[in-house]
């Protein structure tokens, strides 16, 4: 069954100019039948050098959002339209203005895991691979880090020479992967590495051996000398460390490592998208005017 829905995957690809863009937290056999899959930055980086007219992300809406607001004569479709990141709404343009009031020489740096519209506010985007060289290129020394509490506060310890002011958004994701679970999995497995993603609270992130984004992650295992890993992400990055690395054995901390967002894409939908393509990414003209310029400023400073 799944073969037969592959194989049509491909055809209507082909007939329909479509490529698949997928996000390393989706199902491993949506991750499989992907043209493209990586991280955030990666994927946002990928949208900008596709030849296809149509773009089908398999992700959540923030990703087709940037997708578009990169390539506005682009069509971009979402596998899933209802995958959305509950981090992506954690702030509020109101308070962006204040903060610009109280600091006029302030940068708004905009983690990529929020809406347009957030966006549209902000000085510049940055992703969990990219934040720490981006803020280090500002010449601003007040930075207000939104949506992310976690990820603000791990760059923040590593500047100490800039202002940081923080937001309260979280990702429910890796906010519930304890230090606690992290404790417990290291005793029964004192020879792994801890690799976590930079989202996790501050008390995970201080037992972690690696700290860096999916690709990160992947990376850094791929080039360990070391066996065993406890993964400190969402559990959908399991497929391609898996994939490269089948020698090595990779362990989750808890139950909760499962983005339900993410695991909405299924290849039954992607081939329900491919067959009608119905319901592009639209968003407000003025809005994409804005919304671009921090993440072509992203661009530009994380080369
Ligand atoms: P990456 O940028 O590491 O892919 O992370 C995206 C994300 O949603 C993390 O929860
Ligand atoms: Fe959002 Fe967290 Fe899911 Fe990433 S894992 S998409 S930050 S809810």
């Amino acid at each position: 069954m799944n073969e037969q829905t592959k194989a049509r995957i491909k055809e209507l690809q082909k007939e329909k100019d479509v490529v698949i863009l997928a996000h390393y937290y989706v199902d491993g056999e949506v991750q499989e039948i992907a043209d493209y899959v990586g991280d955030s930055y990666y994927l946002a980086k990928v949208a900008t050098t596709v030849e296809q007219q149509n773009i089908l992300f398999c992700g959540v809406s923030f990703m087709g959002e940037s997708a578009k607001l990169l390539n506005a004569k682009k069509h971009v479709y979402m596998a899933d339209d209802g995958a959305d990141c509950p981090m992506a709404h954690m702030a509020e343009v109101e308070k962006i203005e204040e903060v610009r009031k109280e600091y006029p020489d302030v940068a708004v740096v905009c983690y990529v895991n929020s809406t347009a519209e957030l966006k549209a506010h902000s000085d510049v985007c940055v992703t969990s691979s990219n934040a720490l060289k981006i803020v280090k290129a500002l010449p601003n020394k007040d930075i207000y880090f939104i949506p992310d509490y976690n990820l603000a506060h791990f760059i923040a310890e590593q500047v100490p020479e800039k202002h940081f002011i923080f937001n309260d958004g979280f990702c429910h994701v890796h906010k519930s992967i304890h230090s606690e679970d992290v404790k417990k999995a290291k005793e029964l497995h004192p020879d792994a590495l801890v690799l976590a993603h930079p989202e996790c609270t501050s008390d995970t992130l201080a037992l972690a051996d690696f700290i860096g984004s999916t690709s990160q992650i992947i990376d850094y295992a791929t080039a360990s000398d070391s066996k065993k890993f406890l993964i400190c992400t969402e559990m959908g990055v399991f497929y391609e460390l898996m994939q490269k690395n089948p020698d090595k054995k990779f362990f989750s901390v808890g139950h909760r490592q499962f983005c339900p967002n993410m695991k909405k894409v299924s290849l039954d939908k992607v081939l329900e998208k491919l067959e009608d393509l119905k319901d592009e990414v639209i968003l407000p003209e003025e809005m994409c005017e804005q919304a671009k310029k921090p993440l072509d400023e992203m661009l530009r400073l994380a080369q």
